[in-house]
């Protein structure tokens, strides 16, 4: 499926086995790239895999992935909640809108 997706505001995918984001979080601030790797962790599946590019780290999320492989910033998700302690759910900003990108 190839559709528009703002990483920071629209409903994250689920049950995911692998995301690849490379190259994109080195743009965001610190709180929006915490708030994606929240989505990435919420979207992949409990054995799924993250991709990152070369110079992207997870700093204050690196507690929600193992990391599998340094050199090719491969990662895994851990089963641990974002915040313990508090249900987790994706705090989303807007409404689910998944409009399929049509042709041309
Ligand atoms: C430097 S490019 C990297 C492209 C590719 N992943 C690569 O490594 O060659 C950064 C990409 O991030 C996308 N991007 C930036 N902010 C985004 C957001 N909030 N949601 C989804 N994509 C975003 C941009 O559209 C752009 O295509």
């Amino acid at each position: 499926m190839f559709a528009r997706h703002d990483l920071g505001k629209d409903p994250p995918f689920s049950k995911l086995d692998l995301i690849s984001c490379r190259n994109v979080l080195i743009y965001m601030s610190a709180a929006l790239q915490e708030r994606v790797l929240s989505f990435f962790h919420y979207a992949l599946k409990p054995a799924g895999f993250l991709l990152l590019g070369k110079s992207e780290a997870l700093g204050s999320s690196a507690h929600l992935f193992i990391q599998e492989e340094s050199k090719r910033k491969i990662y895994s998700r851990t089963r641990q909640r974002p915040w313990p302690g508090r249900p987790w759910r994706p705090r989303i900003t807007q409404k689910r809108r998944r409009t399929p990108l049509r042709r041309s």
